[in-house]
């Protein structure tokens, strides 16, 4: 089979085509014809070779696929050759086969494209956990949102407006802002002029916001621990901005605050199963009823992972890229 790979690892430009065996599935694996993968932030840092993959993953990258089940391995018992799924994948999604756990492959849900399938996994798995399992975020709570326009933003903003809550998000300038609102954001901040924590505050009479869901860290930490409300919580899905930060706990200890953080990919199949299981059962319902909707902002063939990786380093992009085998 075709995949792509990043060896050496390096900009863009390292990406190319690389042939290897198609893999076979082994107990409780399913092997998915690939028609598309969801490029995510992690897969940029892997192929720079900054990103500590977890033990037992493919040295192919790619988190997420749709496609057609081939085969299956022994005491798989709900997918069949024929159908069509979606998987969460620790790695090996840039490719023309690819092996999933079972029971981290979901159905396509109704009303989605197959190309657009492709690109839900991650950042719903990521969303759903994290936002609405860890921060138990409520209706009629507020909740900022990190970089809007990510494929996680996107995601975190509709799951976010369809259970209720007021959503603040941030982004680098105007037309990302238009978008967000498009998405359903109520506050847009453009965070290049305004003071993302100024912005809350002004539009919450000062009493700040229930949950933050932060992607940079850095100095945005202090400022975003501050911005919560009595029985808030912080939410770090990464630390673009840097791991240390001077913190005034007084805030946690005056205010019953929570600060946590998570990352989805070294998690065990047991738990990401048991998510991908809460989004069927919470979140497809939303896809088929036209509540919320995929977020696609570009579809490329694989031939061209390179350009899609500048794509998402530039940052112009609004919601996935989607590459196609
Ligand atoms: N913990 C986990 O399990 C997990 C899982 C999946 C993803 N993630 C992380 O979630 C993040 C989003 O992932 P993705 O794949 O959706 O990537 P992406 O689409 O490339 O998103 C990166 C985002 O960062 C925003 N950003 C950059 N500087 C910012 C700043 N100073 N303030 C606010 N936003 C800023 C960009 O928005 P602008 O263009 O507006 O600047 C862009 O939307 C990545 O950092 C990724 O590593 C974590």
């Amino acid at each position: 089979m075709n995949v792509i790979t990043a060896q050496p690892s390096g900009g863009p430009d390292v990406l190319h085509i690389a042939r290897r065996p198609v893999p076979s599935p082994g107990p409780g694996e399913v092997l998915i014809k690939v028609h598309a993968a969801g490029v995510n932030g992690a897969d940029l840092r892997e192929r720079e070779g900054k990103y500590p993959v977890p033990p037992g993953a493919p040295d192919i990258m790619g988190l997420e696929v749709s496609g057609e089940v081939v085969s299956t391995g022994s005491g798989c018992t709900r997918f069949a050759a024929g159908d069509r799924v979606c998987a969460l994948l620790i790695g090996g999604g840039y490719a023309e086969y690819a092996l999933a756990p079972e029971g981290q492959c979901m159905p396509v849900p109704d009303g989605v494209s197959l190309t657009d399938a492709a690109g839900l996994p991650e950042v719903y798995c990521t969303v759903w956990t994290n936002m609405m399992d860890r921060c138990a975020l409520q209706a009629g709570e507020t909740v900022l949102i990190q970089g809007g326009t990510s494929g996680i933003g996107c995601a975190a903003i509709q799951i976010a407006r369809a259970h209720g809550a007021t959503v603040f998000a941030t982004a680098r300038n105007d037309e990302k802002c238009a978008a967000m609102r498009t998405l359903g954001v109520h506050h847009p901040i453009n965070y290049k002029d305004t003071d993302f924590a100024e912005a809350c505050r002004a539009a919450t009479d000062e009493r700040g916001v229930d949950v933050v869901i932060d992607i940079i860290g850095g100095d945005y930490l202090p400022k975003e621990v501050e911005l919560l409300a009595h029985g808030g919580r912080l939410m770090i899905i990464n630390l673009r901005g840097g791991k240390l930060a001077e913190v005034d706990f007084g805030h946690v200890h005056a205010r019953h605050l929570t600060i946590t953080g998570a990352r989805l990919r070294p998690r065990s199949i047991a738990e990401k199963s048991a998510i991908c299981r809460a989004l069927e059962a919470n979140i497809w319902p939303l896809f088929a009823d036209g509540t919320i909707s995929p977020v696609t902002y570009a579809v490329l063939p694989f031939a061209e992972a390179g350009e899609a990786h500048r794509l998402m380093e530039s940052s112009r992009h609004i919601g996935k890229i989607i590459l196609t085998a």
